[in-house]
């Protein structure tokens, strides 16, 4: 069974023999009214009372109320939600009740292993800190029994990330009851949502409980809806982006012959570079959904390079073409220009032939400008309808996706 047993059991375990304190409690009836049949004439009534309180051939009700206090930590890198919730359960154990004329006392507060609570384990759990080690319960005079139990737990959670940083998530926290089966135990779930401070990352936008049909053990789910409302990724990764992409484009701009060009564009790469190289380290690495902004980074650093590559060719041609006519200002141009008309000198000529090889190379950084600017406002805008757009489904969990995996169910 894929149930981790990963919080503290022993604090909720069924059939252990009342440890600490059975005289107390054996001592109780004498002095308020504990009823008197839980004597200790056989082996089998003294654990009596820790036994599941019989409801006939339904199953008992305990109401459970969830309590969500807070969500203080949500980690992506990790794929796990930190909460802290308080459990309210209440039922009926008509066992405990008392004739309220003889014994004039309205509300009994008892230890928690004096009498019978349901044990709980969460599934999704990495760890539970159950905040009072042992809690106590209130018992009313018909029976009524209420009990209290604070957490803090951290728990898996399989993030949806396709939209980071405007992702939303479920994340479920389910509760097993295992030491009862679903004939003697049903919950009835209901959620509160008690959180006051909302200067969060993520923010909780939707609580639900369900208790899930069709389980060998008592269940109930409670399920966080989590929305990301980080203006800081926003700012620390969309923002210096665009301001790259768009300083690149004015970057071709600068005249083709200006040294700074290159010098310009070079720099601008090597800062996406590290710029890059931070956003792959904030995001997870791996996850079914991709969140859609690596695909977008990863366009925007192989435009930026090809808008480098192009400056720093053009450049160095145009700088070889110079540097090839001024070394050799070859003799047959100048006896040609010479033959022609004795008018221009050789620098004139070889300013004619470099002039139209740099009017040519012009052209080409004019047209490759404009057809970046077209590519670039293109993937801005495909970028923006797969935004939209795209909707992802997360492949089912290994345990789900084979024939026998998953949940046992009835
Ligand atoms: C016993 O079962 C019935 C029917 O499901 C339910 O209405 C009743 O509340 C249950 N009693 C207790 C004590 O849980
Ligand atoms: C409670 O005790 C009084 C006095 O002993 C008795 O008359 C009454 O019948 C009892 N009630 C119940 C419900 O047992
Ligand atoms: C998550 O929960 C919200 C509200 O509770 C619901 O509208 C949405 O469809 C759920 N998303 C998924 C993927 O289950």
């Amino acid at each position: 069974m894929a149930l981790r047993l990963l919080l503290h059991l022993a604090l909720l375990g069924l059939g252990t023999a009342r440890p600490s304190v059975p005289g107390r409690s054996l001592r109780a009836p004498a002095v308020v009214a504990w009823p008197s049949c839980f004597g200790l004439n056989s082996p089998l009534e003294g654990h009596e009372a820790t036994q599941i309180p019989n409801n006939g051939s339904a199953p008992l009700l305990v109401a459970v109320q969830v309590f969500v206090t807070n969500v203080f930590n949500v980690d992506i890198l990790r794929y796990t939600v930190s909460s802290v919730l308080l459990l309210r359960l209440s039922w009926l154990d008509t066992r405990l009740a008392w004739n309220a004329s003889v014994h004039p006392r309205r509300v009994l507060t008892l230890p928690w292993d004096s009498l019978w609570t349901p044990g709980l384990t969460i599934q999704e759990a990495l760890w539970v800190d159950w905040q009072d080690p042992s809690p106590r319960a209130q018992v009313d005079q018909d029976g009524h029994v209420e009990l209290y139990l604070a957490l803090t737990t951290e728990t898996n959670c399989d993030f949806e990330l396709l939209h980071f940083p405007r992702d939303q998530s479920n994340c479920t926290l389910s509760f097993y009851a295992l030491s009862n089966t679903v004939t003697e135990l049903e919950f009835q779930a209901h959620v509160v949502n008690e959180i006051v401070s909302v200067k969060r990352e993520y923010v909780v936008r939707d609580l639900k409980t369900q208790v899930p049909p069709q389980q060998l053990v008592p269940c109930f789910q409670v399920s966080l809806h989590l929305q990301n409302t980080a203006l800081k990724a926003v700012m620390a990764l969309l923002v210096p982006g665009e301001a790259l992409l768009l300083a690149d484009m004015c970057g071709g701009l600068l005249p083709l012959q200006a040294a700074e060009r290159t010098a310009y564009k070079v720099t601008l790469l090597l800062g996406y570079l590290v710029f890059h190289s931070s956003l792959v380290q904030a995001l997870p690495s791996s996850s079914s959904c991709n969140p859609l902004l690596i695909h977008y980074f990863t366009i925007l650093l192989l435009l930026l390079f090809v808008s480098t590559m192009e400056t720093v060719l053009l450049a160095g041609l145009l700088a070889w073409d110079h540097l090839r006519a001024k070394r050799s200002p070859s003799p047959a141009p100048r006896g040609e220009q010479q033959a022609h008309d004795a008018g221009p000198s050789p620098e004139g000529a070889t300013r004619g032939g470099a002039g139209s090889w740099r009017s040519w190379a012009e052209v080409a950084d004019h047209t490759f400008f404009l057809f970046y600017v077209a590519g670039v406002v293109c993937s801005q805008f495909i970028f923006l309808g797969l935004w939209m757009w795209a909707t992802c489904k997360s492949d089912p969990a290994p345990g789900e996706a084979v024939p026998h995996g998953g949940q046992p169910r009835l």
